[in-house]
């Protein structure tokens, strides 16, 4: 029988403590989520003495995860396994997973240890993990510039002390595939008790060789690869599971290998964590970008027609790409919609439905067609509860060929409706100055990209941004129809986030002529919820 790869996702801990990649405790659970539907054998969940909210997040995702084991990472001290196991301890199947650096460069500069003292180390944390659980992961943190020796002297101790998973990490993204699986067959060959663990990998990208590099362990004896979706991680990122996954699927006949994952749960898994980190994969990306099944040139499409095999090498199926997303218009009806919602994988209670009814409605009106991707752009962009410190009233616009941009909005705050304008650069910019006088609060826009959500020249425009502020970055997402609009959408659903994490301070409105005039007072019944508009 071919053997069973693991795959350990670790998009939750390695990929979000990645720059630009936080996730809120909520978001944690509802991307926990779809792994457990993905069908990942383990979720690395967050990395609990880190902070209170990696401790909430994977308490809570131990709470909910039903399939896949829970996993919290931790150092080897017992002050940090404690916490990692008071974290999991409720799961239906946890995992504690310690770990230490072994390599000289991280014993003599980062931990001042000696070899001999580290070893000890690792020992003591594993063998402390053991008493509380029998599921341990041990890591040799940059095992790749580890001596060899005694790289596999620390393996066979900590396997010993009852490591069921010794973890060989690429830390730095330093090793090419050939070298990497050799690595691999040494520790194999050279630690007596390597049968009673799994083999795990986890190789950071540095060189763009993380994926190589984790093929090429699996076949040498590695068990387990580590790996985050969308391939997001410190630095250059981990192993993409995507490109594992359908490496390892695609190429069965040279690989001869099990997987439990369900790679049609892929393209969803991928696109949610886009829309909750708001960072877009590039369009040209293995499996998951836009253009990976898209076919452009004429002889390319000729091809297609006759048989779809000349040119792609795996169906848009087999990874959750649906081939119709035509779906609904104008007349339909909740029940439609609600339906339409359930086979994407939502199930709506009565609120979100009506909320998105409404929204739906709107851009039905506006839109001849409403594709599955407009349906993911609505509700996806009224999740994550922002609190809705500022709302666009209104936003009017004024540019063209000759024509200095300027820009007027609206906005309530407090109750109160405040309206300033601004000139700038182009449409988008005179927005962002007039929200930035309408509401008093200066931040810098850290990216800023916009794309189409559906096909045709009514496609609604989605932006997702960053913000600066207080030193901390807060990301928005917004679609509509009016590109515009749609970004100031999203720089004001940023600025939520920023409020709402009390980093945005007003300036004072008073005695500051370059912030908002206040012009009425809010109604209650005219009140907008901008996040489903
Ligand atoms: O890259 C690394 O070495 C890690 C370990 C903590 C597993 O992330
Ligand atoms: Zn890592």
């Amino acid at each position: 029988m071919p053997k069973q790869i693991l795959i350990l996702d670790t998009t939750l801990r390695d990929g979000e403590q990645a720059p630009g990649f936080s996730m809120t405790v909520d978001q944690k659970v509802r991307f926990a989520r779809q792994l457990d539907r993905l069908g990942v054998d383990v979720i690395e969940a967050g990395f609990p003495i880190a902070s209170q909210g990696d401790f909430e997040a994977v308490r809570q995702i131990a709470g909910i995860v039903s399939q896949s084991i829970v996993a919290g990472l931790c150092r080897t001290r017992r002050g940090d396994i404690d916490r990692a196991w008071e974290a999991l301890q409720h799961a239906a199947r946890s995992r504690i997973h310690t770990f230490i650096a072994t390599s000289d460069i991280h014993l003599e500069h980062k931990l001042k240890l000696s070899r001999k003292a580290a070893l000890k180390e690792a020992v003591k944390g594993v063998s402390y993990a053991a008493s509380l659980t029998a599921d341990v992961e041990f890591s040799a943190e940059d095992a790749v510039r580890t001596d060899i020796d005694y790289l596999c002297e620390v393996v066979q101790a900590v396997i010993e002390a009852g490591a069921t998973t010794v973890n060989i990490p690429d830390t730095v993204g330093y090793a090419i595939p050939l070298e990497f699986g050799e690595f691999i067959a040494q520790i194999v060959d050279k630690v007596p008790n390597i049968n009673q663990a799994v083999i795990s990998v986890h190789c950071h990208n540095d060189l763009g060789l993380a994926v190589a590099n984790s093929i090429s362990a699996v076949q040498n004896g590695a068990g387990q690869v580590e790996c985050t979706v969308n391939g997001i991680g410190e630095r250059a990122g981990n192993a993409a599971l995507e490109e594992v996954v359908m490496a390892l699927k695609v190429r069965r006949d040279f690989l001869d290998y099990e997987l439990g994952v369900k790679s049609e749960e892929i393209a969803r898994s991928s696109r949610l964590l886009t829309r909750i980190t708001s960072q877009p994969v590039q369009r040209n990306k293995a499996i998951v970008g836009e253009n990976a099944f898209a076919h452009e040139a004429g002889i390319h499409q000729h091809g297609m027609m006759q048989n779809s095999s000349t040119y792609e090498i795996m169906t848009p199926e087999s990874v959750g790409v649906a081939k119709s997303m035509l779906v609904l218009g104008k007349h339909s009806g909740r029940h439609a919609l609600a339906e339409r919602y359930r086979d994407l994988g939502y199930d709506l209670n009565r609120d979100e439905l009506n909320r998105i009814y409404s929204a739906f409605t709107d851009l039905a009106d506006k839109k001849k067609t409403v594709y599955d991707a407009d349906l993911l752009a609505l509700v996806e962009s009224g999740q994550g509860s922002v609190e809705a410190v500022y709302t666009l009233e209104n936003l009017q616009v004024a540019s063209g060929t000759g024509v200095t941009p300027t820009a007027t909005v609206r906005i309530v705050f407090n109750g109160d409706i405040f309206e300033d304008s601004a000139v700038g650069d182009g449409p988008v910019d005179a927005a962002f100055k007039a929200v930035e006088r309408a509401t008093g609060v200066s931040v810098k826009l850290e990216a800023y990209h916009i794309d189409s959500v559906s096909a045709g020249k009514d496609a609604q425009g989605e932006v997702l941004l960053r913000i600066e502020a207080g030193g901390r970055s807060f990301a928005g997402r917004a679609a509509s129809t009016d590109v515009v609009e749609a970004s100031v959408r999203a720089y004001i659903q940023a600025l939520n986030r920023a409020a709402s994490s009390g980093v945005v301070i007003n300036k004072e409105r008073d005695n500051d002529d370059t912030v908002g005039t206040l012009v009425d007072a809010v109604s209650p019944v005219e009140e907008v919820d901008y996040e489903f508009h």
